[in-house]
């Protein structure tokens, strides 16, 4: 036995019989072993002996338990509250025994921090004071890389930000921040050699605004700039380290580079000068393979050596594209005089470069997984993105990785469909899936899954505009991932979720940290039901029952819900859809969370789907097309039904004969998704199913597009009506996907009565 565990048994026996296991720790990420007594240890101020600890653990206590819970800590001698111990055991671990006194016991001083970053979070306050579960609490890291990414090309940080970014990342025992810091939207460190790299490159002229998929695509034309000083960068650097946060620099190469091709065009392959682009996306514009750019990139690099003291230096490496290389005398040149059979071995031997470079300056090379592609450099380390494929290929090459996969670890993704998410870039990444983030891809063996040194959520910025929107696209997810990196003896997801609910969001709320609710909008169940629709709204466990606050008479008999918790919505008999709020209240939201409904004359109609839907965007079937809720945009994908085929047609049922005077459908429009307005509609009527006419004498009819949806009037007395749409079929080539089938999406479909 080791003489830890012999330690650690003795510890336990102190506890006696009434302790409990299998208690859910209050302490995220889940630490090894966790064991409550059944007494609280009360206080109202702390004392701490500073003997056996580090002075900047004593500061980090310190200053956290005034900002965060109001505490004054009192240095004290050996009576005091808080005691440190010199655990004699290699290894990473702390040990944290609450009894009638505090005892953090760490191998060394980064094991003792982190058992006081637990400490913080234990701590209660009631109207006597505080107190503290009486616990033993027993942790170790699971993963050496637990890293967060944050990209302030696009969207610009301010040093204090940065370091609330680092403060809320030290609570949850992160000890990488990979910071991006070179894009083609901006360059954003100095770099004394070359000043125009932040003169010129730090700046642009305007910025995208709204979703790169808008057509058209807007901008402003407010100019936006920023960047890191040396020695605001030295004090990050510090700041972070003092926190056993490690900072990876990030310059991108040889692709993301205009903002520094803008600066120094003479290192592109044209020369061309090109302004900072305002616009997202992947350009042709690369960084030259010539030696003056090696020379240059080298130059650069060397002053990032000298401000970032990282075991790894990030070159980036992705979404390079060849274009200009295939093109350029001085790339080919390269080519020829090295032997090299393509680009891709091109971009292989630039990177090659830098990891000499590196090497011979005592660091490592860590890159995006396509520096895979080309050959991988043999100091070179991976980050997989693109999946785990990368990760794997480098892993049994005998190369370290860091597993970054968009599927768990992109939290620049939505993290609900509700419509009051904040546009993001796209993607779906709730919280219940990044829990499901494990490193170690199933496939690899146990000698090749010792390369995985662990995992990381990048938060990329083109639309994450300001540090508020940044908290509340990290948080709770980072929470999920710290689960995924840190905790050996990973919980159940709803174990997860409960601890976190109970303790962590008022922890988010006292540090005033603004994280998402996204888990807490309720999920909205519809169901058909004569003359109308049943709604139901759900929240997580523990929310409040969701109650409808307001809402017009006309759209229900009554106030009630259900049995089981359906209202049930009348179709209404207006002759005009009557748009509806309903403001749902809960303990949960400082203010009523919104559903917008539309109450119309086709309110729950049976339909019959002539074109089925594609399964990757069906989302309850017909009814989606008659739920009283409008498609919001850009599209997430929820509130739209998807179609693939040229002629998407089906069949209303409106119950009985009446008058009618035309139909409105929404078709959505965003053409940079591959999403087009059909070219043409016909409708048809009848009254048995079997005899059609045409609403009118032409074969379709031109749509009329108001507000997004297509209004078409003709006037009828009939029970059916058939709808045939036809898309425009092709894609014209020179648009996003160009040559393929456009995509038709519907949300909903009304009827229009006459006056
Ligand atoms: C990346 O997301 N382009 C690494
Ligand atoms: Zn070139």
């Amino acid at each position: 036995m080791k003489i830890s565990n012999v330690i650690f048994i003795i510890t336990l026996a102190s506890f006696g019989l009434i302790a409990q296991e299998n208690i859910s720790s209050p302490i995220l990420p889940s630490p090894s072993f966790y064991m409550e007594d059944s007494e609280m240890l009360s206080f109202n101020q702390l004392t701490i002996d500073t003997n056996n600890v580090n002075q900047n653990t004593v500061n980090f206590l310190s200053k956290e338990l005034k900002k965060i819970w109001g505490i004054e800590l009192i240095q004290g001698g050996a009576n005091s509250l808080i005691q440190f111990q010199i655990d004699p055991i290699k290894g990473n671990g702390y040990t944290l025994e609450i009894k009638d006194k505090i005892t953090v016991f760490g191998v060394n001083d980064e094991a003792q921090f982190h058992g006081a970053v637990s400490l913080l979070q234990l701590i209660e306050q009631n109207s006597n004071g505080y107190s503290i579960q009486e616990a033993l609490v027993k942790d170790e890291a699971k993963f050496e890389w637990r890293g967060l990414h944050l990209d302030v090309s696009r969207h610009f940080f301010t040093v204090e930000e940065v370091k609330r970014f680092i403060d809320a990342m030290t609570y949850y025992k992160f000890n990488k921040f990979h910071w991006h810091l070179t894009d083609d939207q901006g360059w954003r460190i100095e770099i004394k050699r070359y000043p125009k790299l932040t003169s010129i490159g730090g700046q642009r002229e305007g910025t995208m605004v709204g979703h790169y998929s808008d057509s058209p695509r807007i901008f402003d034309s407010i100019p936006y700039s920023g960047f890191y000083t040396q020695e605001e960068i030295r004090d990050v650097v510090r700041y972070a380290k003092s926190r056993f946060i490690e900072v990876v620099p990030e310059i991108e190469l040889p692709g993301h580079s205009r903002a520094a091709l803008a600066a120094y065009p003479e290192y592109s392959c044209t020369g061309n000068k090109n302004p900072v682009p305002q616009i997202w996306g992947i350009f042709d514009d690369i960084y030259c393979s010539k030696d003056e750019t090696i020379e240059f990139m080298q130059n650069i690099l060397a002053e990032v050596l000298e401000l970032f003291p990282s075991e790894y230096i990030h070159i980036g490496g992705d979404e390079a594209p060849k274009t200009m290389w295939k093109g350029c005398n001085n790339c080919q040149r390269v080519m020829k005089e090295n032997g090299l059979e393509n680009e891709q071995e091109l971009q292989s031997y630039f990177i090659g470069k830098m990891d000499k470079f590196l090497t011979a300056n005592g660091r490592k090379l860590i890159g995006w997984d396509e520096i895979l592609e080309g050959g991988l450099s043999p100091n070179a380390a991976v980050m997989s993105w693109r999946g785990e494929k990368g990760g794997i290929a480098a892993a049994q090459q005998g190369h370290y990785v860091v597993m970054t996969p968009t599927t768990y670890c992109y939290f620049d993704y939505y993290q609900s469909t509700h419509a009051m998410e904040p546009i993001a870039i796209g993607g779906y990444l709730p919280l219940e899936k990044v829990y499901k983030f494990d490193p170690i891809p199933k496939s690899l063996t146990a000698k090749e899954a010792k390369f995985i040194m662990g995992g990381q959520a990048n938060l990329w910025t083109e639309y994450i505009l300001d540090y508020s929107q940044l908290e509340y696209m990290t948080y709770p997810r980072a929470v999920a991932l710290s689960q995924c990196l840190w905790s050996i003896n990973k919980p159940s997801y709803e174990s997860f979720l409960s601890v976190y609910l109970e303790r962590h969001e008022s922890f988010f709320r006292k540090i005033q940290l603004n994280f998402a609710k996204s888990i807490h909008y309720p999920a909205v169940s519809i169901k058909r039901s004569p003359g109308g629709i049943k709604v139901k709204f759900e929240g997580v466990k523990g929310d409040a029952p969701f109650k409808i606050d307001t809402y017009k008479e006309e759209f229900s008999d009554k106030l009630n819900p259900d049995q089981e918790q359906f209202y049930f919505l009348k179709r209404s008999q207006l002759t005009k859809p009557l748009p509806q709020i309903f403001a749902l209240n809960s303990k949960d939201f400082d203010k009523a969370i919104k559903y917008n409904f539309v109450n119309h004359s086709a309110l729950g109609i049976n339909i019959d789907l002539i074109t089925p839907p594609h399964p990757k965007y069906n989302n309850n079937g017909s009814l989606n097309l008659v739920d009283g809720i409008f498609g919001s945009t850009p599209w997430k994908g929820s509130e739209w039904l998807g179609f693939q085929d040229s002629t998407v047609s089906f069949i209303l049922d409106l119950e009985k004969k009446q008058d009618i005077q035309g139909i409105s459908i929404g078709f959505l429009k965003q053409n940079g998704s591959w999403i087009y307005l059909p070219k043409s509609m016909t409708m048809l009527t009848s009254n048995d199913k079997v005899n059609w006419v045409k609403t009118n004498n032409n074969d379709s009819v031109k749509l009329q597009m108001k507000e997004g949806r297509c209004i078409t009037d003709f006037s009828a007395n009939t029970q059916y009506i058939k709808v045939v749409i036809q898309s425009i079929g092709i894609i014209p080539e020179g648009n996003e996907g160009g040559g393929h089938k456009p995509w038709t999406f519907i949300d909903e479909i009304q009827i229009i009565k006459g006056e």
